[in-house]
């Protein structure tokens, strides 16, 4: 079982999202399917696929205009949140303390949290790729995590560029994840790759060691894409 698990940012709508639940009730594949869509959509019942957010407040509750807490995300039936985005990270200044701080109200809340770690290019240039994620899921990971947690390691560069790191990069970039997590007690805990997949490289990409599923983008919001990936990762 491989997680597939699409990150629609701030796209879509209701319309497609209806349209992507109706292609979808014909999969057949053991592989998890998750949609993070906009809040405004969070409530489109269904039973085909688990839907997640894509942020979710450090609060619990309070005076913070506009923010949403993780009780109102699973009071509307989210099952998920992505925490860490880079555009989180890179637009709002979300440091790893921040994303540790979500991803605990999430669990607080039976939501699994997706935390996403990646280098930049700078970053990658200066050699630092091991550095910057083992760091990112150190601090960006709650203590004592009882339930599952998700990681998805997703190259800051390679987003949205159409352009990914060679397999071998791939492969290293998780097994320092995959270490780092075993160290932290955590072994077993998915660890997703996320950045320009689509249906011609997901097979290879889900076929390295410690890549236990995708995180989508863009390819997420094409329905016929989208299902075409959910099969075709192995
Ligand atoms: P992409 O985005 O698939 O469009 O590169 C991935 C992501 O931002 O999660």
């Amino acid at each position: 079982m491989k997680f597939v698990i699409g990150n629609w940012k701030m796209n879509g709508s209701r319309a497609l999202l209806r349209e992507m639940i109706q292609k979808m009730r014909d999969i057949k594949s053991e592989n998890r399917a998750v949609l993070c869509v906009p809040f405004t959509m969070l409530d489109e019942k269904n039973d085909v696929v688990a839907l997640g957010a894509q942020d979710v407040s450090t609060h619990e509750r309070g005076a913070y205009t506009g923010e949403i807490s993780a009780s109102m995300l699973a009071e509307v039936g989210a099952k998920y949140v992505i925490v860490g985005h880079s555009e989180r990270r890179m637009y709002h200044d979300e440091t790893n303390d921040i994303v540790r701080d979500k991803a605990t109200r999430a669990l607080e809340n039976g939501i699994t949290p997706i935390i996403c770690v990646g280098e930049t290019m700078d970053e990658k240039r200066a050699g630092k790729t091991f550095d910057i994620i083992t760091a990112a899921v150190r601090e960006s990971v709650p203590s004592d995590v009882k339930d599952t947690i998700i990681i998805a390691y997703e190259p800051r560069w390679a987003i949205g560029a159409g352009i990914t790191p060679t397999t071998a990069e791939i492969a290293e970039a998780h097994r320092v994840i995959a270490d780092t997590l075993a160290y932290m007690g955590l072994d077993g805990t998915p660890i997703l790759y996320g950045a320009s997949v689509n249906s011609g490289n997901v097979g290879e990409i889900t076929a390295i060691e410690h890549v236990d599923g995708v995180l989508v983008g863009g390819a997420s919001l094409k329905p016929d894409e989208f299902v075409s990936i959910i099969h075709s990762a192995k």
